[in-house]
């Protein structure tokens, strides 16, 4: 059980923004990764849709990747499917990835926040539960952003297309005094530099990587199920419709990785 692989999931790359910090903190832990890229993205789908499809993908993971662990690496599927995977599971550590409202509100001094995500976590339930929770008197501006994670799926990171795209989300942002911009999608870290090229680095970015990865850790040694390995970690990326595109676009955001599989 303890030299078991940790099994991470999200509706493509943007995961990887995780996993990331994931390697980090856990660096002798190995890691399965499925990229779901032939259902993105989530943000556009059903409630429903996002339930089967995360129900479908921690089914595998468990049974036939035998992972000891789940971290949703994604706040879309987080919202939308977290509570029916953990009562399908209820003994299993499944570990999901909320937006940073909290420190972005502490941290404020203009009391301004923005927040982007998927329209589906914009609207969700969950969301306005975790303003209500941290949002305090903050006016805490929130916009679903479709089309922003394909420019990551697409590797346009820092593309005339995608600046366009942010400008559109963020300039009435700006314009209200934000000083701080929650990525309430897992794709968006990757285009931090993007978002820095528009705001000259003067808007704080709150990604959750770190936290969630401390949090897997804290989970994994409560239950006594961290890895006794000591060597170099391995890691399997299984992508539903693998094509080479797919790939490279992969091994760019994060160099190094080999071990590609299709999603059975
Ligand atoms: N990376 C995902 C998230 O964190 C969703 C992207 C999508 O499939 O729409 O919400």
């Amino acid at each position: 059980m303890n030299n078991a692989a940790i099994g991470f999931f999200d509706s493509g790359w943007g995961g990887l923004s995780i996993m990331k910090a994931a390697r980090v903190v856990l660096p002798h832990e190995d890691f399965v990764y499925v990229a779901d890229c032939g259902h993105a993205p989530y943000g556009d789908r059903s409630h429903e849709y996002i339930v089967e499809r995360s129900r479908a993908i921690t089914d595998f993971l468990i049974h036939e990747q035998g992972v000891k662990a789940i971290v949703i690496a994604c706040n879309t599927a987080t919202a939308e499917a977290a509570n029916k995977l953990r009562s399908l599971y209820p003994n299993f550590p499944i570990i999901g990835v909320e937006p940073a409202i909290k420190p972005a509100v502490e941290n404020s001094r203009t009391n301004v926040v923005g927040m982007i995500s998927t329209t589906r976590t914009a609207t969700s339930v969950r969301y306005q539960e975790l303003l209500a929770r941290w949002g305090g008197n903050a006016q805490v501006i929130s916009a679903g952003c479709p089309g922003l994670m394909e420019c990551v799926e697409r590797g346009e990171l820092m593309a005339e297309s995608t600046i366009k795209l942010l400008h559109h989300y963020l300039d009435p942002m700006i314009a209200a005094g934000i000083d701080g911009l929650v990525l309430g999608c897992t794709h968006y870290p990757f285009l931090s530099e993007a978002i820095d090229s528009i705001t000259d680095g003067k808007i704080r970015l709150y990604e959750p990587g770190m936290a969630v990865a401390r949090h897997l850790q804290n989970r994994l040694s409560d239950i006594d199920a961290l890895t006794t390995k000591k060597t170099s970690a391995e890691e399997i990326f299984f992508v539903s419709d693998l094509n080479d595109e797919r790939q490279k676009i992969a091994q760019a955001l994060m160099p190094g990785i080999t071990e590609f599989r299709a999603l059975p």
